[in-house]
């Protein structure tokens, strides 16, 4: 069994996560996959349509490397670090391979997208290719190589959702699943690979979602996070031959309520909002639904106004803070939490004294946090110069980081003896004799299992005797 790989990467400790469902006994199929994946939830989520495709195929999942027939991973691009991390790996797989010559090897993604023909020569061991809108042509270049040819397909899609696609879940607690409601980014943002990597932004067809959702309540969960690059954009013209066309558009607003009606059970999240497209009526959404969570992930990026305008975030720093009011002001207590990069070009010390300065303004529960890796072919690359020395941009980093810990403690102190609804996710990682649960502030939050007889995907009232500044402590109530 190869290890795990932890980078603090997007999603803390998933990235390089193995993934296998136990659902499927992977002896009734002849031919076995590994996935591994890296960066953030929509590339797990596209793994889950990638092992729906591939089952259809005949293959099953399995969690070692070794006996498999054909191994993927689904990569990322956003920082270097990240494409670094993947390149490392393919040389691990390396040894695999020769020890098993049958073996298939493929990249899938964002690196897929971007270095394209430059994995197939550099990488000599990789075989196939295939970008993140190529997903369906798998099956095909599955064969080609098999054959013994090399199989690209990186092309994009300005239409491809997989709506009608059922995800396999993989390494899913069975409590929270994640939706995919839309692909690809017009923001453009100058630093950010991403509408390159993943092309023009869509949106899912509204039922199709619903239906998800609603299937995956019926199955037992009791969480959907809908994801996107940039939901609050989300928006879906039903076609004439659409059952409920008529209706109208579906904007954010309008298809979060719709999920929040599956059942008040059901618990619902979403990923990510941008400052600029998260509106009044969104707001008021999650205020009047309860199972909707009071918790919006609003990246900033960076608290000056020089700097993100250099970004093209198109915002400033008072119109972010306005936001934040905003937000406070309509939905009481709702937890908010951040992006930040430090040591974007040109900026001086004033500039990242003003993204500490916001970032005490905006309070945040939590934020993940990087310094600028330029990204070649993205606006910044071809606009400025990279022009904070690395020991600079670490240093500004490190002071970020070091607020932000402060600010998570403070946050953490305030919910001291509150007692809070708390979805159970299952055990603590460090005892199973303790739960472990969220707010719905999306606080983490471990307590003791005591005689009481709940059960994984209950919803609890918990109160807060104590804390750290990642998690809070309690008591079962
Ligand atoms: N360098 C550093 N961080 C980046 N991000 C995106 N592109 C870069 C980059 N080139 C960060 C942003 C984004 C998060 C997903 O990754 O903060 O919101
Ligand atoms: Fe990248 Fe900006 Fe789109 Fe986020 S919103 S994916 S940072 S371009």
């Amino acid at each position: 069994m190869l290890d795990v790989l932890t980078q603090k990467v997007h999603d803390e400790s998933r990235q390089g996560e193995a993934y296998a469902p136990f659902i499927n006994d992977p002896a009734q199929y002849q031919k076995k996959f590994y996935i591994e994946s890296y960066g953030c939830q929509m590339n797990f989520s596209d793994s889950e349509i990638v092992a729906s495709i591939l089952y259809n195929t005949g293959f099953g999942a399995t969690r070692n490397a070794e006996e498999a027939d054909l191994v993927l991973l689904n990569t990322c691009s956003i920082r270097e670090k990240a494409e670094q991390t993947v390149r490392k790996r393919l040389t691990e797989f390396r040894k695999i391979k020769s020890a098993k010559p049958g073996l298939l090897v493929g990249v899938l993604g964002c690196m897929a997208e971007r270095i394209k023909s430059k994995l197939l020569e550099e990488e000599q061991l990789v075989d196939i290719v295939v970008g993140p809108d190529a997903y369906r042509s798998l099956p095909g270049l599955i064969e080609e190589a098999e054959g013994g040819q090399k199989a690209v397909n990186v092309l994009l899609s300005r239409e491809e959702t997989y709506a009608d696609i059922s995800p396999v879940r993989l390494n899913s607690n069975g409590v929270s699943g994640f939706v995919s409601i839309m692909r690809g980014c017009n923001n453009m943002c100058t630093f950010c690979v991403v509408p390159f990597t993943r092309g023009r932004e869509r949106s899912r067809n509204a039922f199709s979602i619903i239906k998800e959702c609603r299937d995956l309540f019926d199955r037992g969960y009791k969480e959907v996070t809908l994801l996107g690059q940039n939901v609050d954009s989300y928006y879906f013209t039903p076609e004439a031959t659409d059952n409920n066309a008529g209706n109208g558009a579906v904007t954010f607003a309008s298809l979060l309520e719709m999920v929040a009606q599956i059942s008040p059970l059901l618990r619902v999240r979403f990923s990510t909002s941008h400052p600029k497209d998260i509106t009044d009526d969104v707001l008021y959404v999650i205020k009047k639904y309860e199972n909707i969570c009071k918790y919006i992930h609003l990246p900033v990026q960076s608290g000056s106004t020089r700097i993100l305008q250099m970004m093209n975030r198109t915002y400033t720093r008072e119109w972010y803070m306005a936001k934040i009011d905003r937000i406070r002001e309509i939905i009481p207590g709702c937890g908010i939490s951040s992006d930040i990069i430090a040591g974007f070009c040109t900026e001086t010390e004033e500039d990242h004294r003003d993204t500490l300065s916001l970032m005490e303004y905006s309070g945040y529960d939590l934020s993940y946090m990087f310094f600028y890796s330029e990204r070649p072919g993205t606006l910044a690359q071809r606009r400025y110069k990279d022009d904070i020395p690395e020991t600079v941009k670490k240093r500004r980093l490190q002071e970020i980081v070091d607020l932000q810990n402060r600010l998570s403690r403070q946050s953490n102190e305030k919910d001291l003896g509150k007692i809070f609804e708390v979805l159970i996710e299952g055990n603590s990682k460090k005892s199973d004799q303790d739960w472990m649960g969220r707010t719905s502030q999306n606080k983490v939050i471990v307590f003791s299992k005591k005689s009481a007889g709940c059960n994984k995907g209950d919803y609890v009232k918990v109160k807060v005797t104590d804390c750290t500044k990642a998690t809070l402590l309690g008591e079962l109530l």
